[in-house]
């Protein structure tokens, strides 16, 4: 005898009952560019859909990001200056810093993450202090502190740190509990490779590297043990929720830190796999819809609670209008 796998496929309502994944805007984490300046509305080329917007110009996005039901974003800044040292990340009147102060008296209850890294901050574009071409890791702990000090002082409800210097997660909770944040909790870029899927957010950031690459601080994608070692560092840092980065060819690592650690599990569904398919959905080769929410319960059943993407106004308006 054999099984019949069909008989609970047999009408929409069955499946809804069966289904065991849920996807809710709730999950969702938008991401927004903000520049120093007035009058900033661009489009960035790479990222059909995707601005860069001055504090003065962001008011309306954030209506409608409101009015959507998202409540969660993430931060990032694009200062005027940039120098060696990338002090415009730590100054205590930076765009990142003035942007979240900003968002929190429009919107209180809004969620502000921010994210903690100095690639857009420094000349060199390095996500650290450098010596030579060599991007120094401790000495780089104590500016990344610094940055999250200031982001907290801000209002930032939480901090992200995508550096990849060891240690850091460590040097940022001693920063924070000294100033008194003791609950403000770091999600951090645990798990985050070396990846040509950034592409498109270093033209959006205006933060390639002036000089070589990532590769010295960020994963190697080659390893796969090499994930389980950061996440448990980080964990025993203090952590509180973990991010892999890129998102989609990586499910696999998603999986095996679900299965492995009890704390929430986010996603990044980074910049080229969102551009990849507005590129073939404008071109009428794919449909935009179906591709996405495909990918987005990809996402959940590999364990991941919460998916930081550029497609997420999309999907709340899909939310909205039951899928
Ligand atoms: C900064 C940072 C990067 C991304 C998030 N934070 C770029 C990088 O590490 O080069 C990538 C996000 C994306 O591609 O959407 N360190
Ligand atoms: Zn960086």
């Amino acid at each position: 005898m054999f099984k019949r796998h069909r008989r609970l496929r047999g009408s929409q309502v069955m499946r809804d009952m069966v289904k065991d994944l849920y996807l809710d805007v709730k999950d969702f984490v938008y991401p927004l560019f903000i520049e120093e300046g007035t009058g900033i509305r661009q489009e960035i080329q790479s990222m059909p859909g995707q601005y860069r917007l001055s504090i003065d110009m962001l008011k309306p996005e954030l209506d409608e990001i409101w009015d959507l039901g998202i409540r969660s974003i993430l931060i990032f800044g694009i200062p005027l200056e940039k120098d060696p040292m990338g002090k415009e990340a730590y100054n205590d009147l930076g765009i990142v810093q003035e942007a979240v102060r900003f968002i929190k008296k429009s919107y209180p209850k809004m969620l502000v993450i921010t994210d903690v890294c100095m690639c857009e901050y420094t000349s060199h574009g390095h996500c650290g202090i450098l010596s030579g071409p060599h991007v120094l890791n401790d000495e780089t702990l104590y500016y990344l502190s610094k940055i999250a000090v200031s982001h907290a002082k801000a209002g930032a409800d939480m901090v992200a740190p995508s550096d990849m210097m060891d240690g850091r997660i460590l040097a940022m909770r001693k920063a924070l509990d000294n100033e008194g944040f003791i609950n403000t909790p770091i999600m951090s870029y645990s798990v985050k490779y070396a990846s040509s899927f950034y592409g498109p957010f270093r033209d959006a950031a205006d933060s390639s590297p002036s000089f070589g690459d990532r590769k010295t601080y960020q994963m190697d994608f080659r390893s796969t043990k090499e994930a389980l070692r950061e996440a448990e560092a980080d964990l025993d840092e203090g952590a509180d929720i973990l991010i892999v980065k890129p998102a989609l060819s990586y499910l696999d690592v998603v999986k095996r830190l679900y299965r492995r650690y009890d704390v929430p599990i986010a996603v990044y569904n980074v910049s080229a796999e969102y551009s990849m398919v507005k590129a073939a959905a404008q071109n009428g080769w794919i449909d935009e819809k179906g591709i996405v929410m495909e990918k987005m319960y990809a996402f959940k059943r590999a364990g991941a609670s919460i998916i930081i993407t550029y497609h997420s106004k999309d999907i709340a308006r899909w939310l909205k209008n039951k899928e």
